[in-house]
């Protein structure tokens, strides 16, 4: 069981809110704000408690960049305090060190009521690494901890799996949401289930394809993941050629099972941009210096006769490279798909994922919109996410 806000008295407390502000970033402004969104019940909440608010959260991968300067500017919350600042309609503190003497002092500030956001986590290498000192770093500057970052709980990272055994914890309101919409898709989903993989986060995804294959009715892929797995099995020979540990995994999977929906056709190009020259083809005709960038028209036709079918639709990652125009197809006919099936309950998630589906003007024709990608996958898939167990 997990207790949630209205378990406690929160006045005076400083809490840290675990939250999953990984938001899509350009020229720095949030393009989209629909996890902060999610949060604000439980910010409210704890406002109107009397806590002592520390909101956290991750954005992007900054450890992947070596230049520290490019590494800050790249990856900083801090557009998302100016956006939380609207959402809320008040002014809200910044800490720009996670750990050290800055956020304590910020800490120190707060009164009642009042919130401060920490710098991106994955600043601090401990917060990855699941380091033990870096998280008793973090318990010091609060007295409870909310879990509120659904999206990344699927990770065993510091703030998401040691923190919370350290502090007395809760569940915010939008955790608790994803559980309960989730769990029904879990326990006794309507058949047909179809589940929809796409997207360019490989390895988390293909954790989850095993399990899927025992629980789902179809399996249709998209994106990156499908385009390693034909890889994989030889039949394409576009690049990049995968990761070791993901071509052992794809190799030790039933390829051949019938649940099992690739694309018989794709649409390649030499640069992402499509400028060139796009052309359509067969998986097994792909030039060296061309890369499968969307879902072909055949494979589109496929894929839309299975989601008709479908009692229950799950979605998550987009099947190629939507955020271009010329290699949106595939994605938006497979959303628009979705959303016209009305005897089904789909789920769609992922942040990419769900950015797209605001750009094509669905958000609201779906039954769920999850605030996690491959977190909802591994968790639809019956695994047990170590963010929830951790808060247990
Ligand atoms: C997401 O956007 O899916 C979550 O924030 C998790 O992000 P991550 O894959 O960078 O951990």
């Amino acid at each position: 069981m997990l207790k949630t806000l209205k378990d406690f008295n929160f006045q005076g407390k400083r809490v840290f809110v675990r939250c999953d502000f990984n938001v899509p970033i350009g020229e720095g402004k949030v393009l989209d704000d629909f996890k902060i969104q999610k949060t604000l019940q439980t910010i409210r909440h704890l406002r109107d408690s009397g806590a002592k608010i520390i909101l956290s959260s991750h954005l992007g991968w900054p450890q992947e960049i070596k230049q520290k300067k490019e590494r800050l500017k790249r990856y900083s919350l801090r557009p998302v305090k100016e956006r939380l600042e609207r959402l809320l309609g008040e002014k809200i503190r910044f800490s720009k060190d996670v750990l050290g003497s800055k956020p304590k002092k910020e800490i120190k500030k707060l009164k009642p009521g009042q919130i401060l956001l920490l710098e991106n986590l994955r600043f601090e290498k401990g917060e990855e690494k699941n380091d033990e000192n870096f998280a008793r770093e973090l318990a010091k500057l609060a007295d409870v901890y909310v879990g509120e970052a659904f999206g990344v709980f699927h990770r065993r990272h510091a703030s998401v799996v040691t923190l919370p055994k350290l502090l007395p914890h809760f569940a915010g309101f939008s955790l608790k949401e994803e559980i309960e919409a989730l769990a029904r898709v879990k326990e006794n989903p309507e058949k047909p289930l179809v589940v929809i993989i796409g997207g360019i986060k490989i390895s988390s995804k293909i954790e989850v394809i095993e399990e899927f294959l025992g629980k789902a009715d179809h399996l249709l892929f998209g994106g990156k993941i499908a385009n390693v797995i034909l890889r994989v099995k030889g039949i394409c020979i576009g690049r990049p050629w995968p990761a070791e540990d993901v071509v052992q995994k794809i190799s030790k999977m039933s390829l051949t099972d019938p649940k099992f929906h690739l694309p018989v056709d794709v649409i390649v190009s030499p640069d992402e941009t499509g400028e060139i020259y796009t052309r359509q083809t067969g998986p097994g005709n792909i030039r060296k210096e061309e890369s499968i960038f969307d879902i072909g028209p055949e494979t589109i036709r496929n894929f839309i006769n299975i989601i008709k079918e479908g009692k229950t639709i799950v979605w998550s990652g987009a099947l190629g490279m939507a955020e271009n125009e010329n290699f949106r197809r595939g994605t938006e006919e497979v959303a628009r798909a979705i959303t016209r099936n009305h005897q089904a309950f789909s789920l769609v998630g992922g942040g990419d994922t769900v950015s797209l589906v605001k750009k094509f003007d669905l958000r609201d024709k779906f039954s769920h919109v999850s605030t996690g990608g491959s977190a909802m996958l591994a968790f639809l898939a019956g695994e047990l996410l170590p963010g929830i167990e951790a808060l247990k």
